[in-house]
């Protein structure tokens, strides 16, 4: 259930106001076999800006810029569009934010520097194997369960989530545990993804205290030993750093490899060149993180500004989906057309600007590694007959089941 849609707020043209939502608006809701992204596309042949009411989770409006010119303006300035929202605490009634996601610059900056050594390419490198091993493991497990699996549930969700226990440096004899929160968290009614909010919240509380005792490898230990500016982390920053690289992984790897599946189950003959020619897999994975994005950044002004000639407000909430940015035929030529061989790819699926995506080199390896594993593994798949993806708008795009059918090719064998 969502929140009531808040009125439209009277300074905004009655002309820029639309139909359109990224929740509810024609094409995102759930719906069996329904394609998220051909239908936000349709933006593009519109209005650059516009005024989308009823696009958050609480019902308020937020302006829509299409263009990716323009949302790279937005994106940059941290100073006019803010990204301070407490969104997950607020949920709980609490007041913390996430970080880095929600600090703006300057500030930001000194979270980043404490980071980025944490999910460089150097030390993705590392957890290579691990990710490897993780992926060979749940697709055998899948394939032993034959059609009834659904790679959502018994693939993408598992991996992306085992992949972050691994970096908290929990065994994944936890996994089924984390897998039914995240599930809640991300999935459920109001009411489970507030009690999954709160449970998730007390265990990474309750790993902090214990790595300030017992500090060992791991990304807590890291975070409860650090400095900055000669000063040690406090509970809440702790807390808001890794809610949110347990939130950021999951949905949005899941909602990548399930968009891919989705999209090479029904195309056999592009299967089929990534299965003969793995090296293929790097760039088909761009490809398709351009054509498929999951993530809207959203941000509110902070003072009155001007874009394509609009006013938005002091205090407005501004969307910028990633999804028109990358198929906006002024950026990519053929943009409504998916070439899993383009180059010079420069999509935005982990945004622009100083928020830029920090887990996105393990991201793009737990994808190709991913694709890599399940193309070696799986022989030519195809949707179930009989059944019917299902998909979603919203925020993070994604898609909610998958049932594949490789039974003929495994006969032919
Ligand atoms: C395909 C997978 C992913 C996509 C599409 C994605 C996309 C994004 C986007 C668009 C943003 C910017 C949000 C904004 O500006 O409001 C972002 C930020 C972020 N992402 Fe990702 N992400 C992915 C995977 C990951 C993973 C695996 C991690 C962690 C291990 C991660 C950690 C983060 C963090 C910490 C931020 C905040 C960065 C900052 O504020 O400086 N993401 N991501």
């Amino acid at each position: 259930m969502r929140a009531a849609v808040q009125p439209v707020p009277d300074h905004v043209p009655q002309e820029l106001v639309s139909s359109f939502n990224l929740f509810t608006g024609p094409g995102m809701e759930p719906a069996p076999m329904g394609d998220p992204h051909a239908a936000i596309e349709t933006l593009l042949a519109g209005p650059p800006v516009f005024f989308a009411p009823g696009n958050t989770r609480n019902g308020e409006g937020t302006w829509v810029v299409v263009r990716a010119e323009d949302q790279r303006r937005v994106l940059q300035d941290g100073e006019t569009f803010s990204s301070n929202r407490n969104i997950f605490a607020s949920a709980l009634g609490e007041s913390w934010p996430m970080i880095p996601l929600e600090i703006d610059p300057p500030e930001h900056s000194k979270w980043r520097s404490l980071l980025n050594p944490l999910l460089s390419p150097r030390r993705v490198i590392g957890l290579e194997p691990i990710v490897r091993e993780r992926a060979i493991s749940l697709i055998e497990a899948m394939k032993s369960r034959g059609t009834d699996a659904d790679v959502m549930k018994d693939f993408c969700l598992p991996f992306a989530v085992s992949i972050f226990l691994q970096f908290l440096g929990i065994g994944s004899e936890r996994l089924e545990e984390f897998v039914g929160w995240a599930t809640d968290l991300l999935h459920g009614t109001p009411a489970q993804r507030t009690e999954a909010a709160r449970t998730v919240v007390s265990f990474l509380d309750e790993l902090r205290d214990l790595r300030r005792q017992e500090p060992t490898d791991d990304f807590m230990s890291f975070v409860t030993q650090a400095r900055i500016e000669g000063e040690s982390l406090s509970d809440m920053e702790v807390r808001g750093m890794s809610v949110l690289l347990f939130i950021a992984g999951l949905d949005t790897v899941a909602a990548a490899l399930g968009f891919d599946f989705y999209y090479l189950a029904q195309h056999a003959d592009q299967q089929e060149l990534l299965r003969t020619d793995p090296k293929r897999i790097q760039l088909a994975a761009e490809e398709m993180l351009r054509a498929f994005p999951s993530v809207t950044p959203v941000r509110r002004a902070t003072r009155d500004v001007e874009l394509q000639g609009i006013t938005i407000r002091k205090g407005d909430l501004v969307a910028c989906p990633s999804m028109t940015a990358n198929r906006d035929p002024a950026e990519f030529p053929d943009a409504g057309k998916i070439v899993l061989n383009r180059e010079d790819n420069r999509h935005v699926a982990f945004a622009y600007g100083p928020h830029r995506c920090l887990g996105s080199h393990l991201a793009r390896r737990e994808i190709v590694i991913g694709l890599e594993e399940f193309l070696a593994r799986i022989p030519t798949f195809r949707i179930k007959p009989g059944t019917a993806p299902i998909t979603h708008g919203g925020f993070v795009f994604g898609v909610d089941n998958l049932q594949l059918d490789w039974s003929e090719q495994e006969k032919a064998q």
